[in-house]
């Protein structure tokens, strides 16, 4: 496992690496794998969760926003509902993110990596101030990754992946920064169906005509659009349960971030 700029004289800084995704695609249970597999190698990341509503984290946290502010407390305080509360935990956090960056700072030569993990719902990190905040503050210090969990199982038929495609396009376009897609839950089905569709486009629409709905429509023509973000985008397969293709992902990261270096 080499991060990128492993190898020369001063130690590089570490990566972070930003993992997104919908609700339920599995987003902690790869940043647990992806843990476990860093501690494996001898490399142990700084991991990072941005979840002020999960229950039980399966992995240790260097540092976690439920050890700052309780999202319960929040929306009673603000007379929130759960989203509200989520939406309103990470922007008080996000005013204290330079202490965490302080934090991530004196760790520059002992982790290769810092893993984060962010809130179930995916728009509450990716639509928010405070998640823009947090990813620029990253990403203006350290070599960063955003990493889009997708539910291979749950992306099956071609208008649900067309969807998450457009999510992940979205967020590529947002945050421009280095992007890697992972298939997870390839236990459950292999990936190789959706590569299939992004590489040809006639398969995809074959996919298609089976569906006679209108939003079928809508995806024909969307499916065009983002042919160029298929042609350069990074795919790699895992099972985070089974903790599968992880080392194709940390290629991909590095692959990713040296990319990034050498074009800005
Ligand atoms: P929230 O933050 O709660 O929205 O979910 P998440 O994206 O963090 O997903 P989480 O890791 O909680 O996983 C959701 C469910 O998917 C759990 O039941 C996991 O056990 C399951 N899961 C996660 N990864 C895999 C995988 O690779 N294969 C299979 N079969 N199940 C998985």
């Amino acid at each position: 496992v080499a991060p990128a700029g492993a190898g020369s004289e001063s130690p590089a800084p570490p990566v972070c690496v930003l993992v997104l995704g919908m609700a339920g695609s599995g987003k902690t249970t790869l940043v647990q794998r992806l843990t476990a597999h860093l501690h494996s190698q001898n490399s142990p990341p700084y991991v990072i969760n941005l979840d002020p509503a999960v229950h039980e984290l399966p992995f240790p946290a260097n540092i976690d926003i439920r050890d700052t502010v309780k999202y319960k407390e929040v929306m009673k305080q603000y007379g929130l509902g759960p989203n509200g509360g989520i939406v309103t935990s990470l922007n008080l956090f996000a005013t204290r993110f330079d202490q965490v960056m302080k934090f991530i700072e004196k760790r520059q030569n002992t982790s290769q990596y810092v893993l984060i993990d962010t809130p179930g719902q995916i728009e509450v990190f990716t639509w928010s101030a405070s998640g823009t905040i947090i990813t620029e503050a990253l990403a203006s210090t350290f070599p960063s990754v955003v990493v889009y969990v997708m539910d291979t199982s749950r992306s099956t038929s071609p208008i649900t992946f067309m969807s998450n495609m457009l999510y992940a396009c979205s967020i590529l376009y947002k945050t421009k920064l280095p992007f890697i897609l992972a298939m997870n839950k390839t236990d459950i089905i292999d990936h190789s169906f959706a590569v299939e569709w992004m590489q040809d486009f006639e398969i995809f629409q074959d996919a298609l005509n089976q569906e006679t709905t209108y939003v079928s429509n809508l995806t024909r023509s969307m499916s065009l659009v983002l042919d160029e973000f298929y042609s350069s985008l990074k795919v790699v397969g895992v099972s985070a349960v089974l903790g599968t293709g992880l080392d194709e992902f940390f290629v991909k990261v590095s692959e990713a971030v040296d990319e990034y270096e050498r074009e800005y």
